[in-house]
């Protein structure tokens, strides 16, 4: 089990202020000046490294007490992942089962169950852990638009509910609020990830407009686009270079399903099509970003000089990736702190405290400047 990121994001903070701020000393005023400001940068780190490190007591003093009030060797938990071969998911998964375990779950008391990508197939699963008894569920959608129909079959059942990693739209997370119902979403805000890979580009030298002729032209690859993560991803990575006054061309946009064996072939008929033109490859997810690697890499181009590459959750291999600077960046989709939110979700339910329906969590911004903090906190 993996301890959540938030103490060591604040003193990456804490490093690459004080050294943003030490390099801007040379002239005497203004060394005594960039001092006080480090001091206070400083201050302000301690403090907010304070409450993070508080915040973090409380919640861990909070789940002992919750694991504590209830026994929960006893109790039951059904997990349904859209799909086992999802390199994401996979990651998710075995820190779930492995934090449940430390919250005092039995293994044999844990059934995660694989969807295989087919929304009958995980509903029949949903039907049948109904149908066994288990005390609390939480589900990775298929399609997040069936939402719907599973909260009905597991609301009428009785059984809180937590979903992970798709959200449901709106509409059907106003449902739970307004019925007051034991349902909660457990997620990261898509948008954010999709701004910061825009970021990463905006933030190069060249902006990413590597031939010099005012405007980025890109690709994009998109995942699975009934979820929401691939649509927001999508829009808000160029939003982010739009909103720099950065001019884009879009040469190609097509869909590669998380995959990275599609995404391979795809870009690889785009490179052919439009060659050197390409300046950013964006891809939703790091999976599609391996294989667009190998796509740029089978057609003799050098990533970081010929092209950008910019994808999102920070797999391991593509970290090691950003470090040799064969992958321009990605953003850390954070599947510990997610899948503790989750299970804690679970217990929350199970005590009866409750939960509020939506409980957030925030990516990171990966590039080759922090990307040995993130690679120690993957372990
Ligand atoms: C991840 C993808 C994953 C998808 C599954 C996204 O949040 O970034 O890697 O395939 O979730 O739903």
């Amino acid at each position: 089990m993996k301890k959540a990121l938030s103490v060591l994001t604040v003193s990456a903070m804490a490093v690459s202020m004080l050294a943003g701020c030490g390099s801007s000393s040379s002239a005497p005023a203004a060394s005594t000046a960039a001092a006080q400001e480090t001091t206070a940068a400083a201050a302000t780190t301690e403090a907010a490294k304070e409450e993070t490190t508080a915040a973090a007591a409380a919640t861990t003093a909070a789940n002992a007490a919750a694991a504590q009030d209830v026994d929960l060797s006893d109790k039951k938990v059904g997990v349904c992942i859209y799909q086992f071969s999802d390199n994401f998911m996979t990651l998710f998964r075995g820190e779930l089962q492995s934090y449940l375990e430390s919250l005092g779950f039995k293994p044999e008391n844990i059934e995660i169950v694989d969807g295989a990508n087919d929304q009958a197939t995980q509903t029949n699963q949903i039907q049948n852990f109904i149908t066994s008894g288990v005390d609390v569920l939480i589900i990775n959608p298929v399609n997040s638009s069936s939402a719907a129909t599973i909260t009905d079959m597991v609301q009428q059942a009785g059984i809180p509910l937590v979903y992970i990693n798709r959200e449901p739209d709106k509409d059907e997370e106003k449902r739970w609020e307004d019925n007051n119902w034991d349902v909660t979403y457990v997620g990261c805000d898509a948008r954010q990830s999709g701004t910061f890979q825009g970021e990463i580009i905006a933030e190069l030298p060249d902006k990413g407009d590597i031939n010099g002729d005012g405007k980025v032209s890109y690709i994009m690859i998109e995942g699975d686009p009934e979820n929401i993560d691939a649509q927001y991803r999508t829009e808000y990575s160029v939003k982010a270079l739009t909103d720099a006054g950065i001019k884009v061309e879009e040469l190609d946009d097509q869909v590669g399903n998380w995959d990275q064996a599609q995404a391979q072939s795809l870009v690889a008929n785009s490179l052919a099509q439009h060659g050197k033109d390409i300046e950013v490859v964006f891809c939703n997810n790091d999976a599609m970003a391996l294989g667009a690697k190998q796509a740029i890499e089978a057609a003799g181009e050098t990533i970081g000089k010929d092209v950008y590459l910019v994808g999102v959750d920070a797999l391991q291999e593509a970290c090691e990736n950003v470090k040799d600077g064969s992958q321009t960046g990605t953003v850390f989709n954070d599947h510990i702190s997610q899948s503790h939110s989750a299970a804690d979700a679970a217990v929350n339910y199970i005590k009866g405290a409750g939960n509020p329906h939506y409980i957030g969590c925030d990516y990171v911004k990966v590039t080759k400047d922090n990307v040995d903090d993130i690679l120690a906190s993957l372990g």
